[in-house]
Order: structure tokens, then sequence, then C-alpha cells
């Protein structure tokens, strides 16, 4: 069965203060939770990822040592191994501080540091050798989904950044459909879009790697998901979970969003 995931993407935020202050409140709830669920018999609950800047790291690792159901990863490596690149950090460095996680292709990354679908493909490469779970970004950006582009879009950078891997490789991946348009924005995919460009996207790896492959894939969404409209989203079968940003910042917000399947 695929798993259910809710992953907080700091990005470039927070003081170490306020990481640590965030973490602790979502532990808290996250105990409590536990309890009533084991008090309750039910086990519905989706797995937790959170991603701060690298310099937390160590830090948040320590937190959810040995804490099931948090994993903790970066929101970047490079694409090489180790050497003269000042101020990278790379997926075997990761591994070694016991992250278990990286995201590879936000948006953000692509248009901002200029990542190409090549280079994603080298990053993508790295996670996996290194035994990290890769959460591959993808997603279309305004103009590209109203000139009706936007599967086209999804289905080239589905197809250079990870569909050259062989099938058992997969198990290490998660998508996260990110529409441009809607992150930091407010503006929302709708249930429907979402829902839409998810059904695309496990159809894409069905074709390619058969329906055992599709079925196991998580697709996350992630653009404006917040604890209001999250349960809706989430609610549609092929909606895995979310990739969050600005609503992981805020402890209350981001546990409500962890309760809604
Ligand atoms: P927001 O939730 O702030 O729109 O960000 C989404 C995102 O980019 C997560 O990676």
């Amino acid at each position: 069965m695929r798993k259910k995931i809710v992953a907080g993407n700091w990005k470039m935020n927070l003081s170490l203060e306020e990481a640590k202050t965030l973490v602790s409140e979502l532990k808290v709830n996250l105990d409590n939770q536990s309890a009533d669920r084991v008090a309750q018999n039910a086990s519905n609950l989706p797995v937790v990822v959170l991603f701060p800047p690298y310099i937390y790291l160590t830090r948040i690792l320590d937190v959810f040592y040995n804490y099931e159901g948090v994993s903790v990863g970066a929101q970047n490596c490079h694409q090489n191994d180790q050497g003269a690149f000042t101020g990278e950090v790379s997926a075997s460095m990761l591994r070694s501080v016991g992250a278990s996680h990286v995201i590879i292709g936000h948006s953000e990354r692509r248009e901002q540091f200029g990542e190409d679908d090549g280079l994603l493909a080298e990053k993508m490469r790295q996670a996996l050798k290194n035994d990290l779970t890769a959460v591959f970004c993808c997603g279309e950006k305004l103009p590209e989904r109203e000139s009706g582009k936007h599967f086209q879009v999804v289905s080239d950078q589905l197809h250079k950044g990870l569909m050259w891997m062989e099938e058992k490789q997969l198990e290490k991946v998660v998508i996260a459909y990110e529409p441009v348009w809607a992150i930091g924005t407010g503006v929302t995919a709708s249930p429907d879009q979402a829902q839409e460009m998810h059904a695309y996207i496990r159809s894409l790896i069905e074709d390619k790697y058969g329906s055992r492959a599709a079925e196991s894939m998580s697709i996350l969404y992630g653009g404006s998901c917040n604890a209001k409209n999250a349960r809706e989203l989430f609610s549609n079968k092929d909606v895995d979970g979310g990739l969050i940003g600005g609503a992981s910042l805020k402890p209350a917000d981001f546990f409500q969003i962890i309760q809604s399947f």
C-alpha cells in the first residue's frame, strides 16, 4: 500500500530558537495523537517528513531520533560526492548525519538557481546512490497552464528527471506536484485540478513501469496547501498527501494538515 505523507518544506525560514519551538510543539501534538490513536486502535496516520535548512538538520534529527513516523531530510543536495564546491552539501553527507530524504527539483531551485532537467537527473542519481528517498518536484507555470501545456510540461520534467530509472529504484522516490502558480500565492489548485494531474502522473508511471509501480508511488500536492483546504485535497484518490511550505511553519496549522486524512 502506498504511503500517505505530509512533508514540511521550511525553505529559508526560522531562527534556531524558532525551529526548536516549532518542533517541540509538533512533537507534543504527535505524542498526544499517538496516544489517542492507540486508544482508538486506529492506524491511518501519515508519515511526517521535515525539511529544515541544512544548518538545523542535525538538531532536528536529534529531536526525532528513533521517533516513529517522523523523518527528516534536506531541501537540496549537490550532484557530486565531494570536492571543491564551496558552500555545497552532498547526498553522502546528508546520509552520514542520518537524513533520510532530499527534495530535488523544487521550482525555486529550477527558477532561481538555474537547475535544469539534466542537472536534476544527476542529483537524483546521487540521492539514490546514497540511499536517500528523493522527493522529486514537478509542476507547470501559469502561462503553461493557461495555454494548455501543463500535462506536457509535467510529463517532460518526469521523463527527464526520473523516468530513466529502473522500477526497483522508484521505491525510493516520491513525486510532488507543485504548480508554480500556486506556490506561496494563496491560490491553490482546485481538488479537481490536483486529482486530474495526479492521475495523469500515475498514468505516466503505469505506462512505463506497470500498475504495481504506479499504485505504490506516493504523489504529494504542494502549493498553498493549508489547514483549511488540506482535507478536500487529500480526499482525492490520487493525492497521497502534501508538500507544505508556509503552513508548515505554524505548528497548529501543520498539525491540522497532518490530521487531514
Ligand atoms: P507554500 O505551501 O508556501 O505555497 O509552498 C509550497 C512549496 O513550495 C513546498 O515545497
